[in-house]
């Protein structure tokens, strides 16, 4: 397995692994689930791979796509915006791979903390960034699409 920053090659692999890795995902509505999932729609990746702030890797294997990190640079921070695994490879170090590359990412352009968002009640990606030595330093109630989402931030 391979961490690579996202080519063209692969703009068909994430859009879709996006739709299968968000759709089936309990804890959001229509709204948040077409909202996230649009943004890794072929033109928006298009859009990503130009952009200076944002920055997508991806975790491949003989061409499969195994899982994928969507990160934006904010003022010397670096919000993780989704990590997503492909379900039938999940507890392998796979998404862990993919933050530890968007971590060193985000040192190299002299951030200081890395952060993301999750569903209050999202119990793996809680599971996986306590694992993974992130802080809940907020709760947002009623927030986006109107659902309760944790702050979580790891200070590198
Ligand atoms: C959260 C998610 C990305 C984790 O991916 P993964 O590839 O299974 O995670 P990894 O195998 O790299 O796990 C890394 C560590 O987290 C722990 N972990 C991961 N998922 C866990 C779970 N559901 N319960 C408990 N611990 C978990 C692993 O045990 C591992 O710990 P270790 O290093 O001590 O062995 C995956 O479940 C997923 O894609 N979920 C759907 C999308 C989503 O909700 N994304 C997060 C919102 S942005």
């Amino acid at each position: 397995m391979e961490i690579k920053e996202l080519t063209k090659e692969y703009f068909d692999k994430v859009a879709h692994l996006a739709i299968i890795s968000i759709s089936d995902l309990p804890y959001y509505n229509h709204k948040g689930k077409s909202s996230s999932i649009s943004e890794f729609r072929i033109e928006k990746l298009e859009e990503k791979l130009v952009s200076e702030n944002d920055k997508i890797f991806v975790a491949v294997e003989e061409n499969n796509l195994l899982g994928c990190v969507r990160n934006v640079l904010d003022e010397d921070t670096l919000f993780i915006a989704w990590i997503f695994t492909d379900y039938r490879h999940r507890n392998k170090g796979f998404a862990k791979e993919l933050l530890n590359r968007t971590i060193e990412f985000a040192k190299e352009k002299t951030c200081h903390k890395v952060w993301c968002d999750t569903r209050t009640n999202n119990k793996e990606s809680i599971a996986f960034f306590t694992k993974m030595g992130f802080q809940n330093i907020a709760e947002l109630k009623n927030h986006w699409y109107g659902l309760d989402y944790y702050i979580l931030e790891k200070v590198i």
